[in-house]
C-alpha cells in the first residue's frame, strides 16, 4: 500500500499534498452548461478558467471536470471520440492548461472524468474496425458477433442497454456490436493488450499536464467474460454479482486498476482516482476504493435515500465503517448530473426505497408541476447539505446546488438531448437534462449571463432568482450558505471519525467531530432546543428561533470560534 493512502488524518497526514483528496471538498463542473465564453450556446474550459474566482470565493478544494472530449454528444459528452483532446467547441489543450494553471493558483486541484467502458462510435478505432470487416484485428478492441437466426438477423442476444431497446447494433456487413448505453456508445474489449496500454497512455498524457486526479465512469463494467453460450437476459438476472457475473462488478477488473495505480504513484503527489461503480454490498465496493486499486468509490447512498433521520444514522454508520476497513475515506454525494436535483427530491413525496433516477420519481408523483414543494424541498435541501458538509470524508456537490437550483421541468420533448429520455429503459422518465441547464449568472442579460448568446438547454424564467448576482448580495442565500459552510469547513476540518449523541428523538441527529465541532440535524417538524448550545452555533440552514432549532434544519456547533 502506498504511504499516501494509509496516512491516517487523526495522527496528521505524511504528506498533505497527497493526501488532500480524502476530505476534500469537490466540485463537479458539467463544462457545456457551467459557463460559455464564446458566446455559442456551449459551455467551454475559456469559460470555467473565467469563473476561476467563483470557485476560489465559493471554497471548494477540487474541481471534477465531466467530459469535454470530443464527442458527438450522443450522451452528454460520454461518448468520447478522443481520449486526449478537447472539443474544438469547448476550447484547445492550451485552454485546457490556462485553465488547470488558474485552478492551481487558487490551490484548486482537477479532476478529469475518464470513460473507459466505451468509446465513441465515432473513435477512429470503431471506425476502423467498420472499415476493416469481419474477422478483422480492428474488430478485435470491441465486441463483435455473429447474430442468431437462420441469417444471423436476430442480435446475439437479448439484452437491453442501459437507455432502453437492444445491447447490440447490427453492422452493415451483418455483423452485431454490444453497446451497454447507446449505439453510439460501443463497448471495449478489456481483455485486449492494446485496449489497456491505451488507456495507461490516456492517464500519463492528462498526468502530465497537471491533472491531479481521475473520476472513473462506470467502473464496474469494464471486463466481460463473453464465453459462448452467452447467456440470455433472464439468466443474466440469476447469476450473483459476486465477482463472476458475466458482465457486471468482476473481480478481475481489478486487474485493471491495479496497473492504473501503478501509472498514478509515478507521479509526485501520486494522483488519485474516484470509481463510479454500482454495485450491490459496501464490501464489493471497497475493492474500488482499495489502496492498490483506485482508492475512493462513489458513496450514493444520501443521494438515494430520503431526507429522513434514520435513514441518514443508518447509511453515515455503514460508510463510515466500510472507509475504516478500506483505509480510503468517504464520499458522500446529494446531487449529480445523473440524478434530479436534490431540493426537487426532498420537495416531492418520500422515495421509500424506489430509485432516484433522472426524473422517475417526478412521474410517478404526478408531474412536476402537481406535486413540487419548492420551498419545503430548498429549506430540507439546505439542512441536508450542511449535516452531509460536517461528515468525515469527502463531500462531491453538483454545479447549480450552491444556488439551491431546481430541476428544471420546463424543457419540449424536442429541445431535450439526453439518450435516457428518447429510449426509456432503465432510466425511464423526464431524463436527465433538468439538472444540466446552463446556470444563472446575472438575473438579466442573455442567458442570465452563462454567455453572450444562448443556451444549449431552456433557461425558465424563474432562473433570475437564483442567479450567481442576486444571491451574492443576499447573506441568507443558498449560494452564502454554501461559501460561509465551505469556508468553516476547512477550519474546523478534523479527524475522520464522528460521536453520535443521543438527543431523545428519533427524528434529530447529532454527532461531534474528534476537535468538538458538532452537527444537529432536525428531520422533524418540531422545534428542538439546543439549550446553552445555541450560544456556539456558528452556522445554521435557516435562522434559529431563540435557542431553538426549526424543523427541518442543521445547525452547527463549534465551542472553539
Ligand atoms: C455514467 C455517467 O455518469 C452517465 O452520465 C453516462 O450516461 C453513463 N455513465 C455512460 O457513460
Amino acid at each position: 500500500m502506498t504511504d499516501a493512502l494509509l496516512a491516517d488524518t487523526e495522527t496528521r497526514p505524511v504528506d498533505p499534498a497527497a493526501t488532500w483528496w480524502r476530505q476534500a471538498a469537490v466540485y463537479q463542473i458539467y463544462p457545456r452548461s457551467f459557463a460559455d465564453a464564446n458566446g455559442d450556446g456551449l459551455g467551454d474550459i475559456p469559460g470555467v478558467l473565467s469563473r476561476a474566482d467563483y470557485l476560489a470565493e465559493l471554497g471548494i478544494d477540487a474541481v471534477w471536470l465531466s467530459p469535454f472530449y470530443p464527442s458527438a454528444l450522443a450522451d452528454g459528452g460520454y461518448d468520447v471520440a478522443d481520449y486526449r483532446n478537447i472539443d474544438p467547441r469547448l476550447g484547445t489543450l492550451s485552454d485546457f492548461d490556462a485553465m488547470v494553471t488558474a485552478l492551481h493558483e487558487r490551490d484548486i486541484r482537477v479532476v478529469v472524468d475518464i470513460v473507459p467502458n466505451h468509446t465513441s462510435d465515432l473513435h477512429e478505432w470503431f471506425q476502423e474496425a467498420l472499415r476493416a470487416g469481419r474477422g478483422s484485428a480492428a474488430r478485435e478492441r470491441y465486441i463483435f458477433r455473429e447474430g442468431a437466426g437462420a441469417d444471423g438477423e436476430l442480435p446475439p442476444t437479448d439484452w437491453v442497454s442501459a437507455f432502453g431497446g437492444p445491447a447490440w447494433t447490427r453492422v452493415d456487413d451483418g455483423q452485431w456490436y454490444l453497446h451497454s448505453f447507446a449505439r453510439e456508445q460501443p463497448d471495449l474489449n478489456w481483455a485486449h493488450p492494446e485496449v489497456r496500454e491505451d488507456f495507461l497512455t490516456t492517464l500519463r498524457f492528462w498526468s502530465d499536464r497537471g491533472v491531479d486526479g481521475f473520476r472513473i465512469d462506470v467502473a464496474h463494467m469494464l471486463t466481460k467474460d463473453l464465453t459462448e453460450p452467452l447467456p440470455s437476459r433472464e439468466e443474466l438476472a440469476q447469476i450473483p454479482r459476486d465477482g463472476n457475473h458475466p458482465l457486471l462488478d468482476r473481480d478481475d477488473v481489478h486487474e485493471v486498476y491495479a496497473e492504473w495505480r501503478s501509472v498514478f504513484n509515478e507521479y509526485d503527489p501520486p494522483r488519485t482516482a474516484v470509481a463510479e461503480a454500482w454495485v450491490e454490498t459496501p464490501e464489493r465496493r471497497a475493492k474500488y476504493a482499495s489502496a492498490e486499486g483506485l482508492g475512493q468509490a462513489f458513496n450514493f447512498d444520501l443521494l438515494e435515500a430520503d431526507f429522513d433521520a434514520a435513514q441518514f444514522h443508518r447509511i453515515i454508520d455503514e460508510n463510515l465503517e466500510q472507509a475504516r476497513t478500506t483505509g480510503s475515506s468517504t464520499t458522500w454525494v446529494l446531487s449529480n448530473h445523473d440524478v434530479t436535483r436534490h431540493a426537487t427530491r426532498y420537495g416531492l413525496p418520500p422515495l421509500g426505497g424506489r430509485p432516484v433516477k433522472q426524473g422517475v420519481e417526478w412521474v410517478a408523483a404526478g408531474g412536476p408541476a402537481e406535486q413540487l414543494d419548492r420551498e419545503g424541498g430548498l429549506r430540507r435541501a439546505r439542512a441536508a447539505t450542511l449535516f452531509m458538509l460536517a461528515l468525515p470524508g469527502s463531500a462531491y456537490l453538483y454545479q447549480g446546488e450552491e444556488l439551491g437550483l431546481h430541476e428544471v421541468a420546463e424543457i419540449s420533448p424536442e429541445e431535450r438531448q439526453d439518450p435516457a429520455f428518447f429510449r426509456g429503459g432503465e432510466f425511464d422518465g423526464l431524463g436527465r437534462d433538468g439538472c444540466r441547464v446552463p446556470l444563472p449568472w446575472t438575473g438579466e442579460g442573455a442567458s442570465f449571463g452563462f454567455g453572450a448568446g444562448g443556451a444549449h438547454l431552456p433557461q425558465p424564467e424563474w432562473f433570475a432568482r437564483y442567479a450567481v448576482d442576486a444571491e451574492s448580495a443576499d447573506p441568507a442565500s443558498t449560494l452564502s450558505l454554501y461559501r460561509e459552510a465551505l469556508r468553516l469547513r476547512h477550519r474546523l476540518q478534523s479527524g475522520e471519525t464522528l460521536e453520535w449523541t443521543d438527543t431523545g428523538r428519533a427524528d434529530v441527529l447529532r454527532f461531534t467531530r474528534p476537535n468538538g465541532w458538532q452537527a444537529v440535524a432536525n428531520f422533524g417538524t418540531e422545534p428542538f432546543d439546543l439549550g446553552d448550545d445555541a450560544a456556539d452555533a456558528v452556522l445554521a440552514s435557516s435562522p434559529l428561533i431563540g435557542t431553538s432549532l426549526p424543523a427541518e434544519t442543521t445547525v452547527w456547533i463549534a465551542p472553539q470560534i
